[in-house]
Formats: C-alpha cells, sequence, structure tokens
C-alpha cells in the first residue's frame, strides 16, 4: 500500500502532529507514505512530491505550521494557472489529480484540511480517488466532529492575550475591544471570552446591539470597576446589519473578514464616553505550538486515518465523538458549518455569570 497526504486550507497548531503520526502508524504496517507540498499545488511541480518516512517526521509533533505547506488559494477545481501574457486563469485540473494520483499508484490520499479542502477531497472522491479526510482548523466550525484539531491552542493563544489586556484596560480605566477569528462562527470567542472571563462576547450567532454593551459597561463603571474587556468574532453581526469586511484583497480572492472590533470600539466610546481601544489578534492565533490537547486529538487522528485506510473506509473523516475518535461520512462535515448553539451550556453558562452577548 503507498498513501498519500496533504494538509490544505489556513494552517492550524497541530498540522505536524497529524503528519507524524499517520506516517509512523503506515510505516510500521510497512507500507510507503508521500507527502503532496503546499495542497493540491505540488501534484503539479517538479518535486512537489516527497518521500516520507520515520526520519522525516522526527522530532515535529510540537511543531506550528506543516511541514508540508499549505494552500488556501489552490483547488484542483478552480487552479490558479498562469497565461503566455502573463495573466492568470483558473483551471478545471481535477482530472489531472485523479491522473497523478494514478501514476504514483497512491492507494488513499489522507486529506488534512478545513471545510474547503474537505470538500475538494469530496468531490475527488466523486471522482473515484480514495480519500480519507482529518477535520482541521482553528474555527472549530466543522459539522462531526466535537472539536477539530488546532482550535483548542487558539483558544489559550487568544485567552492569554485577553488575560494581558485585563491589566492595561484597569491601568487606564479603558475599554479593550479585542477582535478574534472564526469566520462565521463564534467558538474561538465564546471559548477564549469565558476562559478568560470577559464582560461581553459578540459572536455571529447572536445579533448584537451596541446599545446593550455599552449598557454592561456603564454597570460595571457603577459598581466601581472602571474597565471592561469586549471579545468579538470576527464575523460579529450588528442587529439589522451586516458583519464587517475588508478592503477587496491586492491578489484577488474572496472578501475577508474584518474591522469588526474598529467598528464597535467607536460605537462603544460615543455610547459611554470612557476611553475605547481595539485590537485584531489576527494570526497570532494559528501560529505557535499546539498545546497538549491538539497534539493528542491530532496524533490520534493522524492514526485512525491510517486504520480507516487499511479497513477500506474511504470517503470519510476521522471526527471526535468523544471520548472516541470515530470516522463519518465527509459529507457530514461540509454539508454545513458548526454554529455555536445559541441556548447550548456555554452561552447559558456565560450568561449566568453576567457575560453579555449584547441582545
Ligand atoms: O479558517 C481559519 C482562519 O484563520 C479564519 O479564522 C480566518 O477568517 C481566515 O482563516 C483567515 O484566512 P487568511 O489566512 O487567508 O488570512
Amino acid at each position: 500500500m503507498r498513501i498519500a497526504i496533504n494538509t490544505g486550507g489556513g494552517d492550524a497548531p497541530g498540522l505536524n502532529a497529524v503528519i507524524r503520526a499517520a506516517v509512523v502508524t503506515a510505516r510500521r504496517k510497512g507500507w510507503d507514505v508521500v507527502g503532496i507540498r503546499r495542497g493540491y499545488g505540488g501534484l503539479f511541480k517538479a518535486g512537489g512530491v516527497v518521500s516520507l518516512d520515520e526520519r522525516s517526521v522526527r522530532g515535529i509533533t510540537h511543531i506550528g505550521g506543516t511541514i508540508l505547506g499549505t494552500s488556501n488559494r489552490g483547488s484542483p477545481f478552480s487552479f490558479p494557472v498562469e497565461q503566455p501574457d502573463g495573466s492568470v486563469r483558473m483551471v478545471d485540473r481535477s482530472d489531472e489529480v485523479i491522473d497523478r494520483m494514478k501514476e504514483l499508484e497512491i492507494g488513499c490520499l489522507i486529506a488534512v484540511g478545513g471545510d474547503g479542502s474537505l470538500r475538494i477531497a469530496r468531490e475527488l472522491a466523486a471522482k473515484g480517488l480514495n480519500v480519507i479526510g482529518v477535520p482541521k482548523t482553528i474555527d472549530n466550525d466543522l459539522e462531526g466532529t466535537l472539536f477539530t484539531f488546532g482550535f483548542h491552542t487558539a483558544v489559550q493563544t487568544a485567552t492569554d492575550a485577553i488575560d494581558k489586556l485585563h491589566s492595561t484596560a484597569e491601568a487606564h480605566q479603558r475599554v479593550m475591544v479585542v477582535e478574534l477569528m472564526g469566520r462565521h462562527t463564534g467558538w474561538i470567542a465564546l471559548f477564549a471570552g469565558y476562559a478568560a472571563t470577559a464582560d461581553a462576547i459578540l459572536i455571529p450567532e447572536i445579533p448584537y446591539d451596541v446599545a446593550r454593551v455599552a449598557d454592561k459597561i456603564r454597570s460595571r463603571w457603577a459598581r466601581g470597576r472602571e474597565f471592561a474587556i469586549v471579545v468579538v468574532a470576527e464575523g460579529a453581526i450588528p442587529a439589522g446589519g451586516e458583519a464587517s469586511y475588508l478592503d477587496k484583497p491586492a491578489l484577488g480572492g474572496g472578501l475577508r473578514l474584518g474591522g469588526a472590533a474598529k467598528r464597535i470600539a467607536r460605537r462603544i466610546e460615543e455610547l459611554t464616553g470612557h476611553e475605547t481601544r481595539s485590537l485584531v489578534l489576527g494570526h497570532l492565533q494559528r501560529g505557535g505550538r499546539p498545546i497538549a490537547f491538539d497534539r493528542i486529538l491530532a496524533l490520534r487522528f493522524g492514526t485512525a486515518a491510517v486504520e480507516l485506510a487499511e479497513q477500506g473506509r474511504f470517503g470519510c473523516m476521522v471526527a471526535l465523538d468523544a471520548p472516541a475518535v470515530r470516522a463519518v461520512p465527509l459529507g457530514a462535515a461540509v454539508d454545513s458549518l458548526k454554529r455555536v448553539p445559541v441556548d447550548g451550556d456555554m452561552v447559558l453558562a456565560s450568561r449566568a455569570l453576567g457575560i453579555s452577548f449584547g441582545d
């Protein structure tokens, strides 16, 4: 048996742990493993497919990023190809992927990715490729699994940052508004805001009214707590309004979320008269060493993916169905977004502590 592994979409802490576990587990079965560099891009480039053995994955469990590189601009169904005149045209190269895999005698592709990469994996499976998915994203927005790996490290990074904001907010009697990642879901904001005792947490699942947030801040000042921390998910939506987006990227591609914290901070300052600062934690949330929880989950996922390949259970994704790791159909992960349940335990527990959701 020869298997291939690739990592696609935004990086997440724990990718290297998945790669190591998959390679070591497969090698112990006597299998060959190759890595495809930079998503699917490596299939179309000389040197883009590399052989992986125990030596190539030594000492990488704790390292962030991915030794294979990644890309969130390289779907084989719409792949950027430079034309003779220098312009770029999007081309469907999915048939070439299937042919290359045959040429390389790959029995199974282990695709490690978020919703975009797993959707590609599902489409390739429909074209006859043997694929097994591994759910990765700091956003934790994939259905079918309780947690994705990378999420808890991002939450830890955000929690540490909010802890630091507390001391400066208190020293200056300021409101600090911090914007966290998560795309159209509020998992990171909810978990980090709860862990770091934010005063308000604004998430896309609960449209906010900034006047309610201002009420919460005023009530703190009235009680002599003259500072406040507001955590805003990048996809947060004002009631009756829209999420905040950055300008169109110069290199093309879809619109990116951004600006939510700045917009809210300005309104809070106007409404409360308290000095308010905003910051965006950004890609720091994706970087660095995976915490132990994510390493363990990623290692388990890597091994489980190889076991599924051995059983011939293609078209599946490994998933955490706590306490077990199981297989779910790829479709279960990508057909819809896993959003924070607005009446779920974490939201209710936050409300019980007086945290405002701006509603
Ligand atoms: O999906 C992971 C994520 O970090 C999101 O939280 C964020 O919106 C997006 O990727 C940012 O993507 P990029 O790396 O293209 O800036």
